[in-house]
């Protein structure tokens, strides 16, 4: 399958707006593997035919996605702007995975890496991409303030975001299991 260079770094401790970079100064870099040990899951595939594009309904088709709708984030398209972009910054995790694809415009997942360390990805155009359950995360648009995202599921979609700390959830507890390997590297 396609590989896609996600550009993903490590974050600075500016607490400027957060769409921008936020660098560190100066910048470090994590490339797909670091990405990879986390679980996070992603490919490449065509935003303007994704119907016909072989990577997205294979990925679809192993691994159950049978739900799936579309999301646009902006001032003027989604209902509740300013308090559904709120939430999805604040630091969270899910008992599912959480699946998007982008297919216009572009965002920021950060997540948390096994260090605790703040990892910023930028989610682009063609983006296909899965976060395991239990990791914590959060979404933010850039300074382009748009983004236009398919959402998939596995049966009924759940989206209900558990804010930090939700340590008891053994989402969590399977998912540290998952990167213990990396604290013992
Ligand atoms: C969500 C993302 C944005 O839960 O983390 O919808
Ligand atoms: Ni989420």
């Amino acid at each position: 399958m396609a590989s896609m260079n996600v550009q993903a770094w490590f974050m600075g401790d500016s607490d400027a707006d957060q769409r921008r970079k936020h660098h560190c100064n100066p910048p470090e870099y994590v490339d797909e593997e670091y990405i990879g040990k986390h679980g996070i899951k992603f490919w490449k595939v065509n935003p303007d035919d994704y119907e016909n594009d072989a990577t997205y309904n294979k990925v679809r088709a192993d691994r159950g996605y049978n739900y799936e709708d579309e999301i646009t984030i902006t001032k003027e398209k989604l209902p509740n702007y300013e308090e559904k972009v709120n939430w999805i910054y604040y630091l969270h995790l899910h008992l599912d995975e959480e699946i998007r694809f982008c297919l216009d415009g572009s965002g920021y997942f950060d997540f948390r890496d096994f260090k605790e360390r703040w990892v910023r990805m930028k989610f682009t155009k063609g983006l296909f991409f899965v976060l395991p359950a239990g990791i914590y995360h959060r979404f933010t648009l850039d300074t382009n303030n748009y983004v236009k995202a398919k959402r998939l599921f596995v049966g009924e979609p759940v989206w209900t975001p558990y804010n930090r700390p939700a340590d008891e959830k053994p989402q969590r507890a399977t998912f540290l299991e998952s990167i213990k390997h990396l604290t013992e590297d």
